[in-house]
C-alpha cells in the first residue's frame, strides 16, 4: 500500500514541492496552511491523492486534527514534514516582543514537536516511519535581523537530534537545512540582489524549491533507511563559498 505523508505549510514554496515530489514517489499527501483558499488550490492541482488539513501549527488543537485527518484519509501516516515557520518577528533582539519572540518558537519548535508526539502516538510509535524538519543554513552563523528565527531554527535542529535517539529505532528524524531559496518567505532577500546573492555562491544560483524536495523525497526514502539525526545542507555550497578558486 502507498505511504502516506503529512506536510505542514505546504501551499506554496518548498512545502508545495516537497508534496509534489512525494506524490510523484507514489505517496498520498496531506497538506496543511493557514489561508484555506491558497491551500485549496494547491490541493486541486495536486490531483485526488492530495487532501487539505487548513489551520495553523500554533494552534495547540491543529497538530492532532492534521493527524487524525491523513489517517481518516489514508489509513497510515508514514512520512511527516516539519516545513511551516515564521521569519517574525525581525529586527535587533533589543527591542523585540517577547509575545512575538515566544510566537516564533510556538511555530518554529513547539508544533514539531507537537506533531511528531500526535504521529507518534497515532501510527508512527506502532508502525514506524520518517520525520524531517526544515531548519536553515542560518544556524551555522549569526545574520541581522533574524535573530528570533535563527535561535528558534537552532533549537529545531537540536530537537531533531533529540527526538532522532529518542524514536530510534522505528521512526529516523532528520533535518534539511535550505539556504537561499526562491520562495514568498526569503523575497525580501532575493528579489533586491539575485544576481549577485548568485554570484557569491559555488554553484552560481539560489535555491528553487525544488532543489529542497529532492533531498525530503531522498531522505524519507529508503535509500537513507541507515540515516537518523543528519542535517543534510542544501545550500548551493554557500558554507564553503570561502574555499572557492579565483578567476
Ligand atoms: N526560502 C528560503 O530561503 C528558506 C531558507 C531556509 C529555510 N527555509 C524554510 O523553509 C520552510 C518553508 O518556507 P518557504 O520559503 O517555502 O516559505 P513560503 O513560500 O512563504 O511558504 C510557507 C508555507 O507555510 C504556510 N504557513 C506559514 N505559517 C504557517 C502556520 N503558522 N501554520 C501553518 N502553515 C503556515 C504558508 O501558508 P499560509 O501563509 O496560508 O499559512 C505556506 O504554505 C520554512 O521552514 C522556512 O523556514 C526557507
Amino acid at each position: 500500500m502507498a505511504r502516506a505523508a503529512l506536510i505542514t505549510g505546504a501551499s506554496r514554496g518548498i512545502g508545495l514541492a516537497v508534496a509534489k515530489a512525494l506524490l510523484a514517489d507514489g505517496a498520498a499527501v496531506c497538506l496543511t496552511a493557514r489561508d484555506p483558499e491558497e491551500l485549496a488550490e494547491a490541493v486541486c492541482h495536486l490531483g485526488p491523492r492530495a487532501v487539505a488539513c487548513p489551520g495553523d501549527v500554533a494552534d495547540p488543537a491543529h497538530p492532532e486534527a492534521a493527524v487524525a485527518r491523513t489517517l481518516e484519509e489514508f489509513g497510515r501516516l508514514d512520512i511527516l514534514v516539519n516545513n511551516a515557520a515564521t521569519n517574525a518577528p525581525l529586527g535587533p533582539l533589543m527591542t523585540v516582543d517577547p509575545l512575538a519572540w515566544r510566537r516564533a518558537f510556538t511555530v518554529n519548535v513547539e508544533a514539531p514537536l507537537r506533531l511528531t508526539q500526535a504521529a507518534w502516538r497515532a501510527w508512527m510509535g506502532d508502525h514506524g516511519g520518517a520525520v524531517v524538519n526544515i531548519c536553515t543554513e542560518g544556524t551555522h552563523g549569526v545574520g541581522p535581523d533574524v535573530g528570533a528565527y535563527g535561535t528558534a531554527k537552532t533549537a529545531l535542529l537540536r530537537l531533531t537530534r533529540q527526538l532522532a535517539a529518542e524514536l530510534a529505532p522505528s521512526v529516523r528524524v532528520n533535518a534539511v537545512s535550505p539556504g537561499l531559496v526562491r520562495t514568498e518567505m526569503a523575497r525580501f532577500v532575493w528579489e533586491p540582489g539575485e544576481r549577485e546573492l548568485a554570484a557569491a555562491l559555488p554553484l552560481a544560483r539560489i535555491g528553487e524549491p525544488e532543489d529542497v524536495a529532492r533531498a525530503v523525497r531522498w531522505l524519507v526514502s529508503d535509500e537513507a533507511s541507515w540515516i537518523t539525526g543528519a542535517d543534510l545542507v542544501v545550500d548551493g555550497g554557500r558554507r564553503v563559498r570561502a574555499a572557492r578558486p579565483i578567476g
